[in-house]
């Protein structure tokens, strides 16, 4: 991910073709977070994530969530285009003793045989350039059965460009729309991502119509 650009920079900024094997290869990776994200800690504690659940990870990375999702008794498929996030993801899994799936592939092109309970979105929808977003929502859409959850941090930010690209409320409602999604009625909670100067991602629990 990049330096922040003022608000006022023009909003052309095109990284759709960021090389992000190039950066894994480099570790250079500011949006990885140390330990498991305390949305996801917190999203177990309140029940939400539930043994035996299907959870879907696309744009995984090198975090740490998909084994830990696995050793909580969930399934985990855990996706992403980069070669070496995938070798990651396997070797990780391997080590820790648990079965779960990494697929290297487009996440927003792949779609599992069957559709899944959960979705967890951590730094792939802020990852992606906007344009790509109806993708990224008719993905999560059809890799979801019905009444499934997404698991939303969204992206706060003033800046323009990107990646990570801001991912703010009222463009996420315009994304997810209502026809589709339904939305919580509880207040989003803001979570600060220290690799990346303190940004809030909120967490939100969309549930799939
Ligand atoms: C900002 S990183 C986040 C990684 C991980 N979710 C985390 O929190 O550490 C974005 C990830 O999305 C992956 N990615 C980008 N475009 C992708 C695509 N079209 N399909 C699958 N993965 C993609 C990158 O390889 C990278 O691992």
């Amino acid at each position: 991910m990049t330096t922040d650009r003022p608000a006022d920079a023009p909003p052309s900024e095109d990284r759709s073709s960021f090389d992000w094997e190039a950066r894994f290869q480099a570790d250079d990776a500011p949006w990885e977070r140390q330990g498991v994200h305390p949305a996801l800690i917190d999203w177990i504690d309140s029940g939400v994530l539930k043994l035996g659940q299907t959870v879907l990870t696309p744009g995984c990375g090198r975090s740490e969530e998909p084994v830990f999702l696995a050793q909580q008794g969930l399934s985990v498929i855990a996706t992403d285009i980069a070669p070496s996030a995938i070798a990651w993801q396997k070797a990780r899994f391997e080590s820790a003793g648990v079965s779960a799936q990494a697929i290297e592939t487009d996440a927003l092109a792949w779609r599992p045989d069957t559709p899944v309970d959960v979705l967890y979105e951590q730094t792939f929808l802020c990852a992606i350039h906007p344009r790509k977003r109806d993708a990224y929502e008719a993905m999560a859409h059809a890799c979801l059965k019905p009444g499934g959850l997404l698991l939303a941090l969204f992206m706060q930010k003033s800046e323009q460009g990107g990646p990570p690209y801001g991912c703010g409320l009222d463009a996420m409602r315009a994304l997810f729309a209502e026809d589709r999604w339904r939305w919580p009625e509880a207040e989003a909670r803001p979570y600060p991502h220290g690799g990346l100067n303190g940004k809030a991602e909120l967490g939100m629990v969309l549930t799939r119509i």
